[in-house]
């Protein structure tokens, strides 16, 4: 199938694109500011999508079968620091990438969030009224009742929860940010009540890539890991991971209310075969970036576990 995947240099962009071209689609890559590396069955393209022209013309070149939306501001802070430019990239490019979509005849798999939700009675199932409590989540909200409103039977919305994994600019995942910030000899404050199910980006490559190849789904689906983990947890399992003393590194701390976000995926697992995973299933798919492996060997006086393949 020929797909086109926008956010193609992101965490979950990446990792799909290479999921993809490895099942034998064709891919084309959507990047915005940041370069791809070669990867065999992607043709990568440079495309601002907020130029709606440009958009609009890569589209009808390719003319793909679907188009993956993982274009995003994705970070709730980065909203909140330019609420105009998330409402264009989080609302209304992906009104714009539906009705594209539906002129091409391709269907849409558009991703969302667990933010949608306020945490305030989890589990949360993809029945349940979303009620965000941030900016993130209501422009990530507007977009699911855009894409769906434009063709409900070619559109799938999956909501995610928190992803970990290996980025392409290393500096993208949990585990790598941690990393990073503990090289640099900062203790960093984690919530113990901020609750969510972090989920393998690897795992979700494929997940996408079966939603591809299953023409009849559409609507509104979650998909999370298996585990209800807090931030604090994240960060004090991937320190004992990787070697280090999580007291060292993270201290723990309340927000100014408990929020759980944990989602139930039954609706999803009930209608494809991927599987997801517990955390501690996600710990050995994480690596450490090569320009900290020196930094974590004389910390912890071994040599690195697994090293990136880009
Ligand atoms: N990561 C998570 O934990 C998580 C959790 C829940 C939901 N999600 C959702 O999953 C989706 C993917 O998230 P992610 O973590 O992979 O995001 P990400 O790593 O922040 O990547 C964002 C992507 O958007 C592209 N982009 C931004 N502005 C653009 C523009 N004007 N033109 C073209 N491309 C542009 C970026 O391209 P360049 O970098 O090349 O400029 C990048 O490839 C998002 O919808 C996000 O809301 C993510």
């Amino acid at each position: 199938m020929q797909i086109l995947c926008t956010g193609a240099t992101g965490l979950v962009g990446y990792n799909f694109i290479k999921a993809a071209a490895e099942a034998g689609h064709k891919v084309t890559a959507v990047c915005g500011t940041r370069e791809l590396p070669q990867i065999a069955n992607v043709s990568s393209v440079k495309c601002d999508l907020l130029d709606e022209h440009a958009t609009q013309r890569l589209i009808l070149d390719v003319f793909p079968q679907i188009i993956v939306n993982c274009a995003a501001i994705s970070s709730p802070a980065d909203v909140d620091a330019n609420p105009e430019l998330a409402e264009k990239m989080n609302t209304k490019l992906p009104e714009r990438l539906a009705i594209l979509a539906n002129h091409v005849s391709a269907r849409l798999i558009h991703l969302s969030t667990d933010m949608v939700f306020d945490g305030s009675c989890a589990p949360y199932k993809n029945t349940d009224v979303p009620m965000p409590c941030t900016l993130y989540g209501t422009t990530k909200l507007m977009a699911e009742k855009a894409v769906l409103k434009v063709s409900p039977a070619t559109t799938v919305v999956l909501r995610l929860s928190h992803v970990s994994g290996n980025s392409l600019t290393r500096r993208r995942s949990l585990h790598e940010k941690l990393l990073l910030n503990w090289s640099l000899g900062k203790k960093l404050k984690l919530r113990t009540d901020e609750i969510k199910c972090p989920l393998s980006a690897e795992r979700l490559a494929e997940m996408l890539v079966e939603i591809c190849d299953r023409p009849n789904l559409s609507g509104i689906y979650h998909y999370a890991g298996l585990e209800s983990v807090s931030r604090y947890d994240m960060g004090a399992r991937i320190a004992k991971y990787f070697g280090l003393k999580p007291d060292e590194f993270i201290e723990p701390v309340q927000g100014d209310r408990p929020m759980n976000l944990t989602m139930d995926m039954s609706c999803l697992a009930a209608r494809t075969k991927n599987r997801s995973c517990m955390f501690d299933e996600l710990l050995p798919e994480m690596k450490v970036p090569p320009d900290l492996e020196s930094w974590l060997k004389s910390k912890t006086g071994k040599a690195p576990i697994k090293r990136y393949k880009l």
